[in-house]
């Protein structure tokens, strides 16, 4: 425009490679490394998911005009491998991913792999990332199913092709503070989702709405954000990246799934395990004084697994749970749920694929 020739770039092809001899197992955090193989797989709009293969793991080619990037038509899923001390790999609960993936993409108008696929292309990205896979006790492999728009859009509209990729990473502890209670803030000013929204779905675009609230949230010293209901702004949804739960005396309470909520695979495990051990559990709405008022509030998810929370700040009030913050239901439900899962301990509820 001003005289200067066009430059042409050439393409970006490469991305960040990590090593695996660089790796400290003892000290893994939540972070992206690169692994391997990557698992992609397309159709076309209006068919299904029919053939995938597993690529070397790099940056991947989309339009400028990809329906992901310009209307936010994807969705995203997260699960974990874990190594098992005889060698073998356990999976935990992928078919549940694959299903909540289904139902994300029907609300999304995308199409989605069948469970069967799901799990296939999951087991295959896996294996192909073997060496990845932390020792046992060390941490996990973090498995990333994506699903998005990856066709050219310019009106709205869905996106004319639809890219199904999985990507690994090995991961330990989510929140800094490791093990440690994390400390909370209720956010009072924005909120997560709406009802009749797309909060019940894991759409990307969950996670980008919550950044805002959590990067000033972490600025002030707190790990994340807990965020009420839009409507009351009096009940308790969920974290940033995970859900909650408030435990009085042998109850176990957390807010029930109603659209605005996601229906985590961690926050569905722990109700089991806690009804397994003799607790009493009511999936409701949960108000604001209740959270204040409860003698232990953890969170659980898949990233997080299940984390203790320390303390909550309510409008300018701190309330702080027990002696040194982890409480006794807590580690108690942390202990049977990863010991499953790292097959420690039977396999009672058939959770477990090896
Ligand atoms: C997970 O827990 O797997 C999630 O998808 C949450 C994400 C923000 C790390």
């Amino acid at each position: 425009i001003n005289g200067n020739p066009i430059r042409m770039a050439s393409p970006q092809t490469s991305s960040v490679t990590s090593e695996l001899d660089d790796i400290d197992w003892d000290n893994l955090g939540f972070g992206f490394m690169s692994t391997d193989y990557m698992y992609v797989m397309k159709c076309s709009q209006g068919e299904e998911f029919s053939k995938g293969e597993l690529q070397r793991f790099g940056n991947i080619e989309l339009s400028p005009s990809a329906g992901i990037l310009n209307y936010g038509q994807g969705l995203f899923e997260g699960l974990k491998a874990y190594r098992k001390h005889d060698g073998n790999i356990l999976l935990f609960r992928p078919e549940e991913n694959a299903s909540r993936l289904r139902m994300g993409a029907e609300r999304m108008c995308m199409p989605s792999p069948t469970v069967e696929q799901f799990v296939e292309a999951v087991k295959f990205t896996v294996l192909a990332n073997e060496r990845w896979i932390p020792p046992p006790g060390k941490g996990s492999l973090y498995i990333r199913p994506l699903l998005m728009g990856s066709g050219a859009v310019l009106g709205l509209a869905p996106a004319p092709e639809y890219t199904f990729l999985i990507y690994v990473s090995p991961v330990g502890n989510y929140f800094k503070e490791g093990l440690a209670p994390i400390n909370l803030i209720v956010e009072t000013e924005m909120h997560r989702a709406t009802p009749g929204g797309t909060g019940g779905v894991k759409t990307i675009g969950n996670y980008a709405a919550v950044l805002k609230a959590q990067s000033a949230a972490k600025a002030k010293g707190y790990s994340d954000v807990l965020y009420l209901d839009s409507v009351h702004k009096k009940y308790l949804e969920e974290v940033s990246s995970c859900n909650v739960f408030i435990v009085k005396g042998n109850v176990i309470s957390t807010p029930s799934i109603k659209g605005t909520i996601l229906p985590g695979i961690t926050r569905k495990s722990i109700i089991d395990v806690a009804l397994s051990q003799g607790f009493q559990v009511e999936e409701r709405e949960v108000t604001v004084d209740e959270l204040l008022n409860a003698d232990e509030v953890f969170c659980t998810g898949t990233a997080v697994v299940v984390s203790p929370v320390g303390s909550i700040t309510y409008l300018g009030k701190r309330v702080t749970y027990g002696e040194d913050g982890i409480g006794r239901v807590s580690q108690q439900l942390y202990s049977a749920l990863t010991s499953l899962q790292m097959g420690l301990t039977e396999d009672k509820m058939g959770w477990i694929m090896e």
